[in-house]
This record gives C-alpha cells, sequence and structure tokens, in this order.
C-alpha cells in the first residue's frame, strides 16, 4: 500500500498555517496540523472537513511535545516528507512596550527567538531520522522580509533578529543535509491578512501561502538554500 506524502504544520490551527494545511490536504497530502492548544487544532483540522488532516499536539518550544510527536509520526507513518515550520510570534510592541531596540525588552527578545529560530530547530532535528526515510524532503521554513538584512530596518529587534537568524540556520541546514534529498527553503510571504498581519494587509490568505505550496509540492521546486517571495529568489 503507497501511504500519501506526510507533511507537518506548525502553527496550524489558524492563518497562514491553517490554510498551508488547507491546501495540502486538498492536494492529497496526509497533513498532521500543529497546534499548541490540541483543542484548537481541532477545531481547525474539522474546519478543513477533509480525512487528510490529524491535529497533533504541538509547542515548537516543548522539547517533550516534539518528541512526542516524532514517535506518533514513526508508529503511524514511517516518515516524514514536509515539515512547514509556519508558527511565530511579533511581540516586541505588544502591550504598551516600545518596539524600539534602544530599550528592547529582553524576555520578549528571547522568547521570540524560542518560538522563530529554536523551535524550528529542535523540530528539524528530532524529524531528520523520519525525515531521512522519505525520497524527496522539503523543510519550508516561514520567515518574513523583516530579516532581510540588505534593507535592514529599525524596530522590532526580536521579531527581525529572529527571521535573520531563521534564514541563516536554513543556510546550514542546506550546507549540511544531501541536497539530493533534502530541499530546505524560506520564505517571506509578503503582507498577508492574518492575526498578526492586520486586517490592511496587501495579501489573501491564499496569496500568502502560495510560495509554501511551490516550495512544498513543485517538482521545479526541488533546490535547498534559497529565500523567496513571490516564487522568486530573494536578497537575504
Ligand atoms: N501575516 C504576515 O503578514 C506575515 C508576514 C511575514 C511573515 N509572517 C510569518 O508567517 C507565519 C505565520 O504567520 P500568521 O500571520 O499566520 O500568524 P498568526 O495568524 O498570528 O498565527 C500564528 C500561529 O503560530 C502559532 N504559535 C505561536 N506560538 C506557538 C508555539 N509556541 N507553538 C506552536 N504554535 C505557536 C499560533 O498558535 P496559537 O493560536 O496557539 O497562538 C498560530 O497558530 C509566522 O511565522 C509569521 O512570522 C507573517
Amino acid at each position: 500500500m503507497t501511504i500519501s506524502k506526510v507533511a507537518l504544520v506548525t502553527g496550524g490551527n489558524r492563518g497562514m498555517g491553517l490554510e498551508t494545511s488547507r491546501q495540502l490536504a486538498a492536494l492529497g497530502y496526509r497533513v498532521l496540523l500543529g497546534s499548541r492548544d490540541l483543542q484548537a487544532g481541532e477545531q481547525a483540522a474539522a474546519s478543513i472537513g477533509s480525512d487528510n488532516v490529524e491535529a497533533v499536539k504541538l509547542d515548537v518550544i516543548s522539547q517533550s511535545d516534539i518528541d512526542a510527536l516524532a514517535r506518533h509520526v514513526d508508529d503511524r507513518y514511517g516518515r516524514l516528507d514536509v515539515l512547514v515550520n509556519n508558527a511565530g510570534i511579533m511581540i516586541d510592541g505588544d502591550d504598551g512596550h516600545s518596539a524600539s531596540i534602544c530599550d528592547a525588552d529582553i524576555d520578549r527578545v528571547e522568547q521570540t527567538l524560542r518560538v522563530n529560530t529554536l523551535g524550528p530547530i529542535m523540530i528539524i532535528n528530532a524529524m531528520l531520522p523520519l525525515m531521512q526515510r522519505a525520497e524527496d524532503v522539503r523543510i519550508i521554513n516561514i520567515s518574513s522580509g523583516m530579516g532581510q538584512l540588505f534593507d535592514m530596518g529599525g524596530n522590532y529587534p526580536g521579531y527581525r533578529i529572529s527571521k535573520t537568524a531563521l534564514n541563516a540556520m536554513t543556510r546550514i541546514y542546506a550546507a549540511e543535509l544531501d541536497p539530493g534529498k533534502f530541499h530546505v527553503n524560506t520564505l517571506c510571504p509578503g503582507w498577508v491578512r492574518t492575526d498578526m498581519g492586520g486586517s490592511n494587509a496587501d495579501l489573501s490568505l491564499e496569496e500568502g501561502v502560495d510560495t509554501t505550496i511551490w516550495l512544498a509540492t513543485a517538482d521545479e521546486a526541488r533546490v535547498s538554500g534559497g529565500y523567496f517571495r513571490k516564487r522568486e529568489r530573494i536578497d537575504w
């Protein structure tokens, strides 16, 4: 029996993670929709209305959640083909805190780095043995233009640094892993209408996940170590 390709999407309970899960399921992938609140994940999975989606508990900074999920994927599917590191936070300027680096709340910077950068590293490393058993692995790290060094602006230090570091770790994995099997890339989705992006953002959810779905599925996207927006490479 051939099982469908297996995809894990972190932060799948809302925003672009939910839309990515929806589209991968529609393409026939078996989707593990990660959510730190399992009930929220189950509601989101139900909203997709596809037998291809399974909600799984995953707080991306919880090693015990990550290890339990790796065991579950091993028991149930024996491999992982696609990993979308989508979960993210932008908390530098919340709750009356300034977004300036000049009086940065270091606890918030640290928390942002944990969720946006260190969590993805913990997840990739835990899933590597399962991904080694797949033939064509796609790892997609959802970054942001706010992590681009070439035109780095001010404010949001935790968020900006976390996304620049996510880009760096993408290159490090691409350098270390077999490029014949592992396709590790990072992308900026653009400014997208989600809770994070707000209602004035340019792009719909469908537009926001287009490059993610392309990198996850397209034959011509069997590349590694790239930084993309609108399916095109962009400057680091
Ligand atoms: N929207 C934009 O314009 C934009 C632009 C550039 C880049 N991005 C990036 O795109 C990605 C998705 O953003 P979005 O706009 O869809 O954001 P969103 O609507 O705010 O959703 C964020 C998701 O991340 C999850 N999350 C946060 N902390 C988590 C943790 N510790 N463990 C597991 N899940 C966690 C949230 O879960 P809860 O519901 O439990 O909080 C939620 O599912 C993020 O990486 C973001 O930085 C967004």
